[in-house]
């Protein structure tokens, strides 16, 4: 079988997903936002500082390739991924596409109590989030499968996406 790619917006339950698929499926887990950290001994907040956001799609560009490679794998992507066409083309070489869903508002609940996510750390986060959705839209629609986490546990989540691949 394929990796499973797991893309989304911020909060819509990938890293937990994830987890859950890989120990159901007996499938590696990897998280590209992890492998980002590790690579570059530092935050993805303390890239965005240091090096801006265009930088970080440069290095998320990068792991992303390597991570494609992989086999057997449950791939977590960090919610801009889908924002460049390239990683879309080397992610979908070895895997099909899973798109997670969500509302504005439980977007805005899943993410609102942590400060690990420098997008989102502006004065108006609910709008920001409705902008950032509204812009990608396009982007996320271009995977093979799009499931919608409202109202889902992540176990709930991840039994869909067994049945639907
Ligand atoms: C981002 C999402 C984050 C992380 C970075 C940028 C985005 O990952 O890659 O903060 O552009 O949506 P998560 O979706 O895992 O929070």
């Amino acid at each position: 079988m394929k990796n499973i790619v797991l893309t989304g917006f911020m909060g819509t339950g990938k890293t937990e997903v994830g987890r859950i698929l890989s120990r159901r499926l007996g499938y590696v887990l990897v998280d590209a936002d992890a492998e980002i950290e590790k690579e570059q001994g530092i935050t993805i907040t303390e890239i965005f500082k240091q090096y801006g956001e265009s930088k970080f799609r440069e290095i998320e560009a990068n792991i992303i390739k390597k991570l494609s490679e992989m086999k057997n794998a449950v791939i977590s992507t960090g919610g801009g991924a889908v924002l460049r066409q390239e990683n879309m083309d080397n992610l979908r070489k070895n895997g099909v596409i899973i798109c997670l869903t969500a509302s504005p508002e439980t977007i805005f609940n899943r993410t609102s109590n942590n400060n690990d996510r420098p997008l989102l750390q502006v004065e108006n986060p609910l709008q920001k989030i409705r902008e950032l959705l509204e812009f990608r839209k396009p982007y996320y629609e271009k995977a093979d499968i799009m499931i919608d986490t409202e109202g889902k546990s992540p176990i709930e989540v991840a039994e869909e996406i067994i049945e639907k691949v």
